[in-house]
């Protein structure tokens, strides 16, 4: 039994959800998820909204309220499109919560203190007629990297890249379409390269395992070669406030909402924690190397879970070139797996809400049954390229795959049954046929299984546990632990780590199934 974080994208609170979305981060999660529930581990699956910064300001501009009111109305929608899909996470929660701020405050504080959050200027877009600053998704222009027409201020969605906004070729603003003056301004930078070393390490040692989806470490790694550090305050008045004095008391400085956003998994834990009766559970999935996490997103957010959140875990604890001391939250364990979804189109066009080129979860689930849903990500999405929605395959899937072959069978089986004896008979003497139907199906389980546990990648990951391990976290991180500082692995964690997975998938009759498992999505945290 290894203790599993399955750490699902935070969506923004912002709008209702599309099939886009749930296919990115919401199906995959759940049915990694409920597998690794049924072969007996011990999965904490987290999640909530994320509701600071320019996305959800400039849909608030949009709909002419204030940004908590528009947050508090999409939190509302998006966790019923997520209940409605039936997606089992063990906590589902939001950024704007006390305790969010809390540890968010305590990751930048121990950053800081360890000297990995340094203060520089940089060039900030300003809007020359209003004065009003534009940071992030209040500018677009064309992404010097790629050349994509529509890059933001900090990312550009087409090449994955993170932007600085001076960078952008004919910026324009996203509220009146003029173009933007820069000034200078005061903030804190992530010192990247100060962590680089550290992280290079990290993803060589995830490279090694072979698990990850080749797109996404290569990706992770090609962005170290050119890294900067990274503006992680925002002049802006919605969002955490910054913990360093002189910055806690200014009203429209603020932290930007990637850097928040990624903390929300351990947040969200350590809530979960607080609201099970051992305030401390969360460390198990946090603080013990030999806990796993796996983080399910859209191909659009890598960069941030494979670089600026990874230096983050790194600079709390002091593993960087700098040194430090970890805070109070330990040493924390660094992703086992990024599993990042390619794009789903729809009929061979991007979706996109504000194009209406869109359908939203809540409009397919008028009509047909979640599962149809779920089953046609499963079965045609955009796991390791992106991949098309078109309504004459998600009919055709239905009917023949779902409708006419496992419906049918269902029902016949179930019908006979019905008729001849009117209850599930007793098991007989199992004939030789009867063992083969058996293998059959233990063995689909066991090789779907090993996909699954593989994220899609196809390996194998028998055998890889005990590598895997060693491999996760750098040098220094290691030594930690043999100065006795975190706790190893029992030996009968090992153990159970090296039982073949025939050996899991007998305990995983005995587990509880998923359906009966208390869920517990919440709207508003404490
Ligand atoms: N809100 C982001 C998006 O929709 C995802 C944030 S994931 C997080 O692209 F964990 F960092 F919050
Ligand atoms: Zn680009």
């Amino acid at each position: 039994m290894t203790h599993v974080l399955s750490a699902v994208a935070w969506p923004y609170a912002n709008g209702p959800r599309h099939i886009g979305h749930v296919a990115g981060f919401g199906v995959p999660s759940d049915v990694f998820s409920r597998y690794m529930r049924m072969t007996g581990h011990d999965v904490l699956m987290v999640s909530g909204t994320d509701e600071h910064g320019t996305p959800i300001l400039v849909a608030a501009d949009q709909a002419g309220v204030p940004a908590k009111e528009l947050a508090d109305r999409y939190n509302a929608v998006i966790v019923q499109d997520l209940v409605d899909l039936g997606l089992s996470y063990d906590l589902f929660t939001r950024t704007t919560t006390g305790n969010h701020y809390r540890v968010a405050q305590e990751l930048f504080h121990q950053n800081w203190l360890n000297g990995y959050m340094i203060e520089q200027t940089m060039q900030s877009a300003i809007s020359p007629s209003t004065g009003r600053t534009l940071p992030d998704r209040y500018i677009e222009g064309t992404c010097p990297i790629c050349k994509f027409p529509e890059a933001r201020g900090d990312q550009c969605d087409n090449c994955g890249n993170q932007l600085d906004p001076i960078d952008l070729i004919d910026p324009r603003s996203k509220i009146n379409g003029e173009t933007p003056e820069f000034v200078e301004t005061q903030h804190f930078f992530l010192d990247l390269p100060a962590l680089a070393g550290a992280l290079g390490e990290w993803l060589d040692g995830r490279e090694a395992t072979g698990l990850w989806r080749p797109n996404v470490i290569k990706f992770s790694q090609n962005i170290l070669k050119d890294i900067k550090p990274r503006a992680m305050t925002r002049d802006i008045d919605w969002g955490i406030p910054v913990p360093i004095d002189g910055w806690q008391e200014q009203p429209t400085k603020r932290l930007y909402v990637w850097f928040d956003a990624v903390i929300g998994y351990l947040s969200a834990s350590i809530e979960w924690a607080r609201r099970s009766d051992d305030p401390e559970a969360w460390r198990q999935w946090w603080n013990d190397p030999a806990a796993e996490s796996f983080y399910f997103m859209g191909k659009d957010n890598i960069t941030f879970h494979s670089q600026i959140w990874p230096a983050e875990l790194l600079g709390y604890a002091g593993l960087g070139d700098r040194g430090g001391e970890p805070g109070e939250y330990g040493v924390l364990n660094l992703p086992t797996e990024v599993v990042s979804s390619e794009f789903l189109t729809m009929e061979s066009k991007q979706l996109s809400s504000s194009r209406g080129h869109v359908i939203l979860v809540q409009d397919m689930l008028s009509r047909y049954q979640p599962d149809a849903l779920r089953y046609f990500i499963c079965a045609a999405g955009p796991e390791t390229s992106d991949s098309d929605f078109t309504w004459a395959e998600f009919v055709q899937r239905t009917n023949s795959e779902l409708v006419a072959g496992w419906g049918n069978l269902v029902n016949r089986t179930a019908t006979m049954i019905a008729k001849n004896v009117g209850a599930i008979p007793a098991c007989g003497d199992l004939e030789p046929v009867d063992e083969a139907v058996l293998t059959a199906v233990r063995d689909g389980f066991a090789s779907v299984g090993e996909l699954i546990e593989g994220t899609g990648s196809g390996r194998d990951r028998r055998g890889d546990a005990d590598r895997r391990r060693g491999q996760q976290v750098p040098h220094r991180h290691r030594a930690l632990q043999d100065e006795g500082r975190l706790a190893a692995g029992s030996a009968r964690d090992r153990a159970a780590r090296r039982r073949p997975v025939r050996g899991r998938l007998q305990h995983a009759a005995l587990a509880v199934p998923p359906a009966l498992r208390q869920r517990r999505v919440a709207g508003a945290g404490r």
